[in-house]
């Protein structure tokens, strides 16, 4: 598979900057702990617009005041990680999660608070406490966004590149003395001019995971696997790809992406129902409607299947509050045409967070020289096999801070790059959106809620047929790519662990799991059988 665009006519362009990729809460919060060094950020869509972090409506998950602790908050990790959370890194995480509360507060994030000036916590799934810090209901994300990116406006270090798309990774050295990083090739977000190498001295990788690669995603249209897909095709190791979280209460009212219906809705009391009014989690777990993520997602994916319409009651428990409080769900059900002091939610089970990703130390450094990797993009050994509620916008708080700290120290100063000017000259490709959406069905349909040797067999063999039958266009060779490793490491995974769900492999091999590490060479390798 090539590895950068073959249409090269442009001249290289040079710069001393610290590149990111990306421009949600990791790559912004990332470039404000490297100021005053000069980073280049790369942004496909104006700042704020098309990044996951700013749909992200629960909050961040922190242990803020007795009795809780980050100890507690650690065990809950593990426990809903099924056996193959990184425990060191599962601890650290928990334990620096209250500073990067206080540090977002002393950057203008209006948390809630209560009339004692204490943060108002809100409860999810498989959290002992109540722990999640939020702002106005369901607007964390949005509200984080927005001071982090005024903060970045008022930083004269960081240049951003609005509507630009990196799409490949430049490299020297082989796979036997080790790959060096040295530049990220970008073209233009709209397509169709050729793409220009940045060649730069540091690259830090923070551009989301992939829940777009599949048909039915709470994620942004932006968000479809590129970034990994392009580290993997410059040779990155890439840890528990088959690991995708299927978020349980999208709101099923046609739209693409799904709106999220939050679970902190169920933190507050509201209730899953089918169509004949049974409360059926129930049944399920004894924890009912905040049993662990992947439990409740693949309880809704049943009753869907079955015909049975699963809805989200908020009527009784939230009541009116909700189109005060849950402002988000409220827009969403009004979009549909839907009152949700009257009716019920109808909900469906989406692709929501890639648990896995490009593999990195405890430094955030990918397996490739020169290259760091935070937020969803990276697989840190958080997650394990199923994310707990909250931990993704701490992650990527915790780590964008470890990789600018790190790219601190390892590479030399130097203050005053001139800024980056770009021209796009000739022609370039753009994905084919039918190819696109044929890829996004593959994924749902194949490697979903629940898998099997035969649909996984399958898909593979579909994702290599669309490769080949498609124009080469880098950044849909990214998306293929990554749809490619979740669906080989799923293949390779004979058992079910938290949201890897085999329907001819039901058992979990053992309480505690081997995380699985794949390069994509082995993975084509694996895809060329079914081809
Ligand atoms: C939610 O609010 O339900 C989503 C939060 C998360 O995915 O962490």
């Amino acid at each position: 598979m090539p590895q950068t665009p073959q249409q090269i006519e442009t001249t290289p362009i040079t710069t001393d900057r610290i590149v990111i990729v990306g421009a949600g809460l990791a790559a912004l919060y990332a470039a404000l702990h490297l100021a005053p060094r000069p980073v280049l950020m790369i942004s496909p869509d104006p700042l704020g617009e098309g990044a996951s972090s700013a749909w992200a409506q629960g909050g961040v998950a922190a242990a803020m005041r007795d009795p809780d602790s980050p100890d507690s908050h650690s065990s809950d990790t593990l426990a809903a990680g099924a056996g193959t959370v990184d425990a060191a890194v599962a601890a650290r995480v928990t334990r620096e999660a209250r500073d990067h509360i206080l540090d977002l507060t002393r950057l203008g994030t209006p948390f809630d608070r209560d009339k004692n000036g204490g943060y108002v916590l809100s409860r999810e799934a498989a959290h002992s406490y109540a722990r999640v810090v939020r702002v106005k209901g369901d607007q964390a994300g949005a509200e984080i966004m927005r001071a982090l990116i005024a903060e970045v406006a008022a930083t004269p270090s960081v240049q951003v590149l609005e509507g630009v798309l990196a799409s490949g990774l430049e490299t020297t050295g082989s796979s036997v003395s080790g790959k060096t990083v040295t530049g990220v090739w970008v073209e233009p977000a709209a397509g169709g001019k050729a793409p220009v190498l940045i060649n730069a001295p540091a690259v830090l990788l923070a551009g989301g995971g992939s829940g777009g690669l599949y048909k039915l995603t709470t994620n942004p249209p932006r968000i479809r696997g590129q970034v990994i897909g392009m580290a993997a095709r410059a040779g990155a190791m890439i840890a528990d790809a088959e690991f995708v979280q299927f978020h349980p209460t999208a709101i099923d009212m046609g739209e693409d992406p799904a709106p999220l219906a939050t679970e902190a809705l169920r933190g507050e009391g509201a209730v899953l129902v089918n169509a004949d009014g049974h409360r059926f989690m129930t049944d399920v777990h004894p924890d009912a409607e905040l049993a662990p993520r992947d439990v409740v997602a693949r309880a809704i994916y049943a009753e869907t299947q079955a015909g049975r319409k699963p809805a989200l009651d908020t009527r009784q428990a939230i009541g009116a509050a909700i189109k005060t409080q849950f402002l988000a769900v409220a827009e969403a059900c009004a979009r549909a045409g839907l009152d949700p002091e009257v009716h019920t939610i109808p909900v469906a089970a989406a692709a929501h967070y890639h648990m896995g990703g490009i593999a990195v130390n405890a430094e955030g450094r990918a397996s490739l020289q020169n290259l760091w990797v935070c937020g969803e993009a990276s697989s840190t050994g958080l997650h394990g096999a199923n994310r707990l509620a909250s931990n993704g916008l701490l992650e990527a708080l915790v780590y964008g801070r470890i990789c600018a700290r790190d790219i601190a120290n390892a590479v030399p100063d130097a203050m005053g790059s001139a800024r980056v000017e770009l021209t796009f000259t000739g022609t370039g490709t753009y994905p084919d959106p039918q190819a696109v959406e044929a890829l996004r069905a593959c994924m749902t349909q194949n490697v979903g809620v629940l898998r099997d040797a035969t649909g996984l067999e399958k898909a593979l063999h579909q994702i290599a047929s669309l490769e080949a039958t498609h124009a080469p266009c880098p950044s849909f060779t990214n998306m293929t790519a990554t749809a490619t490793l979740i669906t080989a490491a799923a293949l390779m995974r004979q058992e079910s662990r938290g949201a890897h769900c085999r329907l001819d492999f039901p058992e979990t091999k053992g309480d505690t799991g081997q995380r699985s590490r794949l390069t994509l060479t082995e993975a084509l390798k694996l895809r060329q059988r079914y081809e």
